[in-house]
């Protein structure tokens, strides 16, 4: 099963994603992830996606293509994965679209997470996210047990550098004016699914099994 999640800057991408692979037993795969990783451990990559991100804007399709086309091809996905902020553009969903049709392959949902942007400013003020698991809190709808320390993994929650109020205003710009096309684009292909972003995060999740079937 090869999945798409579409969605504003926080729609709750990286949280239905994460227990979408956790119940299918497939792989989540985030780019901006893979990016905060490369951050953190300081490599060549890290370096030069901070300075696009901290800014709100996307990576270069350079630097983020193969990175995907790259991972996807590795033995886990053989059983298909879950993309969480890959495509971002059309160029990106279009060299997707390419690889898998060489292999005979497809995307079999485009699940479009909808949440509109009033909400989306509020909810990331309040996101808490693990410098080393990935794992996502939110101070308000999804605490950890402690106070600013992962459940899973015992490190430290942090604000992240793109989640300060100006740089979210960018960020849903550039979604707007770079992302949503991708709605139409996967609509065309039959495989766009929309869910309700708004409910809480088990009402979301129950819709999408509903769609994945379980
Ligand atoms: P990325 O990390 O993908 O960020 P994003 O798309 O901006 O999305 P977020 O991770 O901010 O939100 P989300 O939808 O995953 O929401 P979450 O589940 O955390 O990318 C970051 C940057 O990397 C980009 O700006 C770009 O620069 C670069 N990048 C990455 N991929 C790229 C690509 N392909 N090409 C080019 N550049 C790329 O939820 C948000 C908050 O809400 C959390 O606190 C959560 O707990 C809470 N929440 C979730 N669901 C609910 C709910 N139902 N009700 C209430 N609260 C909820
Ligand atoms: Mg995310």
């Amino acid at each position: 099963m090869k999945i798409i999640m579409l969605g504003a800057p926080g729609a709750g991408k990286g949280t239905q994603a994460k227990m979408i692979a956790a119940k299918y037993n497939i792989p989540h795969i985030s780019t901006g992830d893979i990016f905060r990783a490369n951050i953190k451990n300081g490599t060549e990559l890290g370096k030069k996606a901070k300075t696009y991100m901290d800014a709100g804007q996307l990576v270069p399709d350079s630097l983020t293509v193969d990175l995907l086309m790259d991972r996807i091809s590795k033995e886990d996905c053989a059983g298909g994965y879950v993309l969480d902020g890959f495509p971002r553009t059309i160029p990106q969903a279009e060299c997707l679209e390419e690889a898998l049709k060489s292999r005979n392959e497809a995307v079999d949902y485009a699940i479009n997470v909808e949440v509109p942007d009033s909400n989306i400013v509020k909810r990331m003020g309040g996101r808490r996210a693990c410098v080393t698991c990935g794992a996502t809190y939110h101070i308000v709808h999804i605490p950890p047990k402690t106070e600013g320390i992962c459940d899973k993994c015992g490190s430290e929650l942090i604000l992240r550098d793109d989640d300060k109020p100006e740089t979210v205003e960018k960020r849903l710009k550039v979604y707007h004016d770079q992302t949503k096309p991708l709605i139409d684009f996967y609509s065309e292909k039959g495989v766009l699914k929309e869910v309700d972003g708004t409910q809480d995060m088990k009402a979301v999740f129950e819709d999408i099994v509903k769609i994945l079937g379980a």
